[in-house]
């Protein structure tokens, strides 16, 4: 069984896509897949009711949109399974603080001045939560989640050693080519750092976005190295490898500027999507299925939840008679 979240907290961007959400397609056609919306972790840095509300609908419609299928793919919000929470408070009792401590993502937060509240030092607990909970065998993110599916390995470990062999440890699936997608300055794309490309941007914020990718200063006539270039290593994410090659010939031969790239770069992007982007207003148009799809997602997830909570229960010693 495959397993895969998206944070609620922001559009989706060209990272998502190629890090994540293209390989959450793909593996539909192969396996048993269940993708979710997480808005309980979107919560640890959106705290407007009307924003959270729209970013989960509107991530909802976006994944549909990309190609999740419904007949294939569970769809689902985070939310719709409260077993989660119940079993996130039971692995934060067995969770050493040190573990939570050495998180990435916490430390490169809070070194960024964002104050952290207790959520976000306790995010992935919540996250082995989401995985640990429906059994999951494999769990395609992007690199930068590695570290967190191997705290979840570490979290069932203890659990297991403490009281029986309960919980499935899962494997994350990364594809190495995409690792990390650059943003328009250079550095890893990301929401929090103000510098990606959006899937579903307009075409004269997208033009203007890609227009202002940052260069190095090399003159028109020069020669270029192609793997040093924020605009190659996106382009060749959009492009066929014969397009990639004639790319790096350009580069390489000289007289090809920064510019020049930039336009093929744009024109690649807006074409990627055409298609994305129509289905995406007629969903957009078409709420009510949209919410349809993310009940029965719902429903299928929260069955698979049921079970594994009562195997947690009887281990540890959890009583409900309700
Ligand atoms: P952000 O860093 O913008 O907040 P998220 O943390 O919500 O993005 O990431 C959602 C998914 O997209 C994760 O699986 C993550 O690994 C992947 N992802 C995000 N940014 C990138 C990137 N620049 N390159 C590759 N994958 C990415
Ligand atoms: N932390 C993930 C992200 O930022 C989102 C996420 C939450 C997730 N729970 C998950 C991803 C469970 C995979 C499995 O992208």
């Amino acid at each position: 069984m495959v397993l895969s979240g998206l944070q609620s907290s922001g559009k989706l961007h060209i990272g998502n896509y190629f890090g994540a959400i293209r390989q959450h397609i793909m593996l539909q056609e192969k396996n048993d897949c269940y993708y979710f919306i997480a808005n309980y972790h979107a919560l640890t840095t959106i705290q407007d009711k009307g924003v959270l509300e729209e970013n989960t609908l509107m991530m909802a419609v976006d994944y549909l949109a990309l190609g999740l299928d419904p007949q294939k793919s569970a769809l689902f919000i985070q939310s719709d399974v409260p077993e989660v929470t119940e079993l996130a408070w039971i692995l934060s009792t067995i969770t050493p603080m040190g573990l939570l401590e050495r998180a990435h993502s916490y430390k490169d937060k809070v070194a960024k001045g964002i104050s952290p509240n207790h959520g976000l030092f306790a995010y992935p607990v919540l996250m082995a939560a989401d995985i640990l909970i429906y059994d999951s065998d494999v769990v395609p993110v992007g690199k930068d989640q590695k570290q967190h599916i191997e705290m979840t390995r570490d979290m069932a470990d203890k659990f297991n050693n403490t009281y029986g062999e309960v919980l499935k440890l899962p494997e994350e699936y990364i594809l190495p080519e995409v690792e990390s997608v650059p943003g328009i300055d250079g550095q890893k794309m990301s929401k929090s750092y103000g510098n990606t490309i959006d899937i579903f941007m307009d075409y004269r914020e997208l033009k203007s976005l890609v227009m202002g990718i940052v260069t190095d200063s090399t003159p028109l006539e020069e020669p270029k190295d192609p793997d040093k270039s924020t605009i190659y290593l996106l382009y060749k994410l959009f492009a066929t490898p014969e397009e990639n090659e004639a790319m790096r010939e350009k580069y390489k031969a000289g007289g090809y500027g920064y510019g020049h790239a930039k336009k093929e770069l744009l024109g690649k992007i807006q074409a990627y999507f055409e298609d994305q982007r129509k289905r995406r207003e007629e969903l957009a148009n078409n709420l009510d299925y949209v919410k349809e799809v993310l009940k029965i997602g719902a429903e299928r997830a929260r069955n698979r939840a049921g079970k594994v909570m009562a195997r947690v229960r009887a281990a540890s010693g959890v009583l409900k008679f309700h």
